[in-house]
């Protein structure tokens, strides 16, 4: 476990705006088949030791900022985050391809986290912390401009226009990104659903980040991921983005208001 919290609540801009958003709605489901009882065994003696403590409301309810300096990994490891691992495969292919980096991954969907336990468990990784929920959680309580790199892949597609306002890619999730995303950070996107990626080609440059890379070809060192695996046997075409964060501060709150579907204001 890695204790890691020590701000003063007047940091953390989620208490700036005094209402905290909770409890929060995940759409998609956290929990399901039956677990198996290696898995249930992951759950209960192997998460403990990657879980990252102080991220949750009743571990944190003042949502003090993490101190990251406990995470696992060199200690002054850049910082990349995953979010929505799935079963981990990314996720755990990161870890061992840079040993020099922290990673956070963050999957509020249990099979999936207990599928990935057994993947870390294998790989030996050390360099790897969880945080089996919801990643606006994590939002709340990491400081400022802490990541170096972020992973969104495959996130959950939400194909009819009335659910796109749930897509990752809007302001609920793209404002607390580019705040604790770093300047120059990149933030890397799969998907294989055209109407996201172009929903993503407009809100997230207006949540301050660049396009730098716009391609069906994937990045060199992308292994892959069950979805992708799905998506491609389903005969569906992957699209890879990869956007850079602008600018030395983050965004003032508010700055997104008037960034929702369809009404987006480029910078
Ligand atoms: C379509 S799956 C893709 C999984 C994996 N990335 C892959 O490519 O195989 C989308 C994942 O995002 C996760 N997810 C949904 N809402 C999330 C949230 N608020 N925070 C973190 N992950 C979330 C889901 O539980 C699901 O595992």
């Amino acid at each position: 476990m890695w204790p890691c919290r020590t701000m003063i609540p007047e940091q953390n801009p989620t208490n700036l705006s005094g209402a905290l958003p909770y409890p929060r709605k995940i759409f998609g489901r956290t929990r399901g088949k039956r677990l198996r009882p290696a898995q249930q065994r992951r759950l209960e003696e192997v998460l403990p030791r990657y879980v990252i403590k102080g991220v949750s409301l009743s571990e944190n309810p003042q949502r003090l900022l993490l101190d990251l300096s406990e995470l696992p990994g060199p200690p002054e490891g850049p910082l990349w985050l995953e979010i929505g691992f799935g079963a981990g495969e990314h996720l755990v292919a990161m870890a061992q391809a840079y040993p020099e980096v922290r990673l956070l991954g963050v999957e509020p969907f249990i099979n999936g986290v207990a599928s990935a336990l057994g993947r870390l468990e294998e790989a030996g990784a050390t360099n790897v912390a969880l945080f089996p929920g919801d990643v606006r959680d994590l939002f709340d309580v990491l400081p400022d401009a802490c990541l170096a790199k972020v992973f969104l892949n495959y996130p959950d597609p939400w194909p009819k226009k009335r659910h796109h306002k749930r897509r990752f890619v809007t302001s609920e999730y793209l404002v607390p990104l580019a705040r604790v995303c770093a300047p120059q950070a990149e933030f890397r996107l799969a998907s294989d659903v055209p109407s996201y990626i172009e929903q993503a080609r407009k809100t997230v440059p207006a949540a301050g980040f660049e396009l730098v890379w716009d391609s069906f070809a994937p990045w060199l060192d992308w292994p892959g991921t069950r979805y992708e695996v799905k998506a491609l046997r389903e005969g569906r075409k992957p699209h890879y983005l990869t956007f850079r964060r602008c600018g030395a501060h983050a965004l003032e709150p508010g700055a997104m208001a008037q960034i929702s579907l369809g009404r987006v204001s480029q910078r």
